[in-house]
């Protein structure tokens, strides 16, 4: 049953340090914590479930099948957790993670869990630097989990080496650091725009973008789970609705305006993110029934045939909104592929957002459908450069900033 107090969800596999575990566990209780106990069956067998559940004056999890009231306990697990470490974590288990195996009780919970992971890894040394445990923590990087590094040191194995769990009080700090921020959008409201928008030349033909809206859609569940209430306003996209979010799906951007117009006017948004790529035109008009090139468009032998498409100017939802934004931070995106600073900060003082966030899309290994990313945030204090970042810590990171600002 998810409580009002933050609760950490503590992971313990099986390796011979997961007696830290403990010590974790109580320093995570001493700054307010509540901890749950999720064990793998082999961590039962360092460590017994009864020291776990004396000490966090709870039920152990660790059967698939919950004897009593709870019929489905990784999913109450999972939505009891506001953040999910595993410590120690096994190579064993991390790379069942990077591959969605869920064949016990915790590998099940980290896959239903919406809450932020963080993994603190212990294993022998060769285990630690054998590519496949590389490639997995990588995986995982990527998909935004939080990996503590484990020490260079002398190991339960007798080796030397890096493998030896992280400090206890680093875990728990990063731990706690997380928690901090795992509800600072409490009582805020969020309106988000994200996708391409589509300008219909007639049924089947539109101008539109290959953004694929993930950034934004990402923004509005990483939101929410921080306590915000969010409206994301979509352009057409194959992503599924953000768990919490109130999605509204348009298809253009006179519809994406009017939407975001409304949302604004009713719910009066702390705060306003601006990720779709809102098509700049649209045509005049749009054809009801397909257009035929026999007839309507220019015929295919003829080379020097031009067909004219006639466009208008679409809104700029950004602009008129950051006109009437009263105490809404406004935040807007620029894509660049060229003079990326000059650019973004000139589309900073033109649009009258508070920030922008700037990416310059000439690099082929960046930008639309990268996981990867690099922005710079600008504002009138500065710009800041993130580096090259997962799509989700970029989205965490641009949250925080946020969340700095509001009053
Ligand atoms: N934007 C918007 N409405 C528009 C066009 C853009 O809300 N009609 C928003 C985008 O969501 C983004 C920001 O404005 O946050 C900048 O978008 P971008 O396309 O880079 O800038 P434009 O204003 O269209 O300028 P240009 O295309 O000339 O670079």
């Amino acid at each position: 049953m998810k409580t009002n107090e933050p609760t950490v969800l503590l992971g313990v596999t099986g390796c011979i340090a997961a007696y830290k575990a403990c010590e974790v566990l109580r320093l995570l209780q001493k700054a307010g914590a509540r901890v749950k106990v999720v064990m793998t069956p082999t961590g039962a067998e360092f460590v017994t479930p009864a020291t776990f559940r004396a000490l966090s004056q709870n039920e152990v999890a660790l059967a698939m099948i919950a004897e009593h009231d709870e019929p489905i306990h990784h999913i109450s697990l999972a939505q009891e957790a506001d953040v999910f470490l595993i410590a120690p974590a096994t190579a064993n288990t991390i790379n069942k993670l990077a591959a969605g195996i869920a064949d016990n009780l915790l590998t099940t919970t980290a896959l239903a869990t919406e809450a932020p992971l963080i993994i603190a890894p212990a294993m022998n040394v060769h285990m630690w630097r054998d590519p496949a445990t590389q490639a997995a923590l990588a995986t995982l990087i990527a998909r935004g989990v939080q990996i503590i590094e484990p020490e260079e040191g002398y190991l339960a194995c007798g080796e030397e080496g890096e493998g030896k769990l992280a400090d206890v009080q680093t875990i728990a700090q990063s731990t706690l650091a997380e928690l901090n921020r795992s509800q600072d959008y409490a009582g805020r409201r969020v309106l988000i725009t994200a996708g391409a928008t589509r300008e219909h030349i007639d049924p089947v033909r539109f101008i539109s973008s290959p953004a694929s809206g993930r950034t934004g859609y990402l923004l509005a569940g990483q939101a929410a789970r921080r306590g915000a209430e969010v409206w994301l306003v979509s352009g057409p996209t194959e992503l599924p609705d953000p768990f919490g979010v109130n999605v509204l799906r348009v298809t253009s951007a006179d519809q994406m305006n009017q939407a975001c117009q409304e949302v604004f006017s009713a719910q009066k948004p702390d705060v306003a993110v601006f990720s779709a790529a809102v098509a700049d035109f649209k045509p005049v008009t749009t054809a009801s029934q397909k257009l035929k090139k026999g007839t309507d468009l220019p015929a295919r032998e003829a080379t020097d045939a031009v067909m004219k498409l006639e466009l208008a100017l679409n809104p700029d939802i950004l602009f008129s909104i950051a006109e009437r934004k009263g105490q809404c931070f406004v935040v807007g995106f620029a894509a660049e592929s060229e003079n990326l600073l000059d650019n973004a900060l000139a589309k900073l003082r033109a649009k009258g957002a508070d920030l922008i966030v700037a990416n310059d899309i000439s690099d082929p290994n960046l930008g639309f459908a990268s996981e990867l990313n690099r922005w710079q945030l600008l504002s009138s204090s500065g710009a800041e450069d993130t580096g090259i970042l997962s799509k989700q810590a970029l989205v965490g990171l641009l949250l925080d900033r946020i969340a700095s600002k509001l009053n």
